[in-house]
């Protein structure tokens, strides 16, 4: 009799066909279903066509919907799919990629073509995705090009350099070039991904510096109320008002990002208690402000009359998703707690994708939303993969004294800063820097007006 129930609807399910057909008990199915929308989501990558740029999502705006960013974004979550199902199919243009988007000859992921939007956080990203293809020990680059490693030190040192003591006592502005807007802001998404890199470099090298900067950056958030007792975390504050001016929105990436910041400093420290308190407070409120009955929603946009979301903001929750469940091997005290919410979490968002593997944004009305894009596809991806962390073959994040391969460089990233004041410039100098120095202003604002037309 239970059999003949179960029979009927999983027949009824099938036959009524527009979903996506996953079990979320079967690795297969998983793999299977992962692999549908990983193509679909390889679909809006178009940089590997003639007369495209390698490495970008189309974009940005007005070009496409994308900012560079998300580029990096993809590419860790690449590297996930490889990490998770062994699937190589797209590991040489993830490698590829990530190597042509670097920033030859620095390579810190700071390429001029992208400085009208470059944010720390925009920087950071690509560094995340860096440090997770070191941690993974995704193929390595040739030896002439540069290595995972050596790239998230490059993002990580030349951001260190830009700490800023000058105002709100410490921190790290949002923009990078002083003409960008949003230059006056501090932010968490920014100081974060500071936070999460030094974390994971700590934990990878076994260099206490990285961990002194993550402990000093949590700290600094905390201190300007940034982070609440409540393990709220808000969105930042300018200078001009000494960082007092908070934005309390939320989003589900910047959470994530703590978190999983949180729990390498955890598992570094070897289960500190400091550390004990904030990854449970830190799980505890995410879940509570971003997954509401267990399913994933981007509470300050992903609204009861409408969805608000910006382009960058219908990527976040795949990202909340991927780094929730590489918190869990770092931090075992909240694998339970959290597996459980992600598991539902996940069977919300296949029921959101096609059987073609289009996936929609809203994951809490049990069927497809027609609001589809690249980020839609990751975060769906990104909530299969997840259920895959406790497969035996599935590795925890490697460090250079348990088989890490990739090569570092303790000191990447740190020839002079394009965007930080270097020598003294004499008064000849001076006069051609004023004449270039408002050109390039007026190239940045020029850009700056046409992109914020879309941001
Ligand atoms: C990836 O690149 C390597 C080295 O160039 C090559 O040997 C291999 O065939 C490529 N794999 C795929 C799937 O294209
Ligand atoms: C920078 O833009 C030029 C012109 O579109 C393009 O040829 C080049 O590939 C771009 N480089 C990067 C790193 O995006
Ligand atoms: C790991 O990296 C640290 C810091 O760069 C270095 O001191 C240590 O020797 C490295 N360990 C191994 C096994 O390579
Ligand atoms: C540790 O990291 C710091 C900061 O990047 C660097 O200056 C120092 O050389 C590193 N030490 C070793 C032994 O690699
Ligand atoms: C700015 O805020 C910090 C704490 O975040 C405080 O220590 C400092 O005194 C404040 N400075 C001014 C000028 O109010
Ligand atoms: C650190 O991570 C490793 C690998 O997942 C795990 O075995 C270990 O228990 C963790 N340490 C702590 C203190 O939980
Ligand atoms: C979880 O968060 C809620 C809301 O902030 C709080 O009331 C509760 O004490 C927290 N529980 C734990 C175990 O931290």
């Amino acid at each position: 009799m239970k059999y003949s129930i179960f029979c009927f609807a999983a027949t009824c399910a099938t036959c009524l066909g527009a979903g996506l057909d996953v079990d979320l008990t079967s690795t297969d199915s998983i793999k299977a279903a992962a692999k549908v929308v990983a193509k679909n989501l390889m679909n809006y990558y178009t940089g590997d066509q003639p007369g495209q740029i390698p490495g970008i999502l189309p974009g940005p705006p007005p070009a496409g919907p994308y900012y560079w960013w998300e580029g990096g974004a993809l590419w860790g979550t690449m590297v996930d799919y490889w990490h998770y199902t062994g699937d190589t199919t797209y590991n040489n243009v993830t490698e590829s990629s990530l190597i042509f988007q670097a920033g030859a000859p620095q390579n810190s992921y700071m390429p001029p073509n992208w400085t009208a939007s470059l944010g720390n956080d925009d920087q950071g990203f690509w560094g995340m995705s860096a440090m997770l293809a070191a941690e993974t020990n995704f193929q390595n680059p040739p030896a002439a090009d540069p290595q995972w490693l050596a790239l998230a030190q490059a993002v990580f040192n030349t951001q260190a350099a830009r700490w800023d003591t000058e105002y709100c006592n410490g921190g790290m502005r949002w923009q990078i070039p002083l003409s960008n807007n949003g230059y006056d802001y501090k932010n968490t998404i920014a100081n974060g991904i500071f936070f999460n890199l030094g974390a994971r470099l700590a934990r990878y090298t076994g260099n206490a510096t990285y961990a002194d900067w993550a402990v000093k950056t949590y700290n600094w958030c905390q201190a300007v109320g940034y982070i609440d007792q409540d393990f709220n975390i808000f969105d930042g504050g300018h200078v001009e008002h000494n960082c007092t001016d908070i934005n309390k929105q939320q989003f589900s990436y910047i959470a994530a990002i703590f978190l999983q910041g949180a729990g390498f400093m955890y598992n570094y420290t070897d289960g500190a208690a400091e550390w004990d308190e904030r990854v449970r407070g830190l799980t505890n409120q995410t879940f509570n402000y971003f997954f509401p009955n267990g399913i994933a929603v981007e509470t300050s946009c992903e609204l009861a009359e409408g969805v608000q979301c910006t382009t960058d903001m219908l990527s976040f929750k795949g990202y909340a998703h991927r780094f929730l469940a590489q918190t869990t091997q770092m931090a075992p005290i909240v694998h339970d707690t959290i597996m459980a919410v992600l598991r539902t979490s996940a069977q919300a968002a296949v029921k959101s994708c096609n059987a073609d593997g289009t996936c929609g944004f809203r994951w809490t009305t049990g069927s497809y939303d027609g609001i589809t894009g690249a980020g839609q596809e990751m975060n769906a991806l990104g909530a299969m993969l997840s259920m895959l962390i406790d497969e035996p073959g599935v590795s925890r994040p490697f460090t250079n004294s348990s088989g890490g391969t990739s090569q570092g460089n303790p000191d990447a990233g740190s020839d002079p800063d394009v965007f930080q004041p270097t020598k003294p410039v004499t008064g000849r100098d001076k006069a051609g820097a004023g004449i270039l120095t408002a050109l390039v202003l007026a190239c940045m604002v020029s850009l700056m007006v046409w992109m914020s037309v879309g941001k």
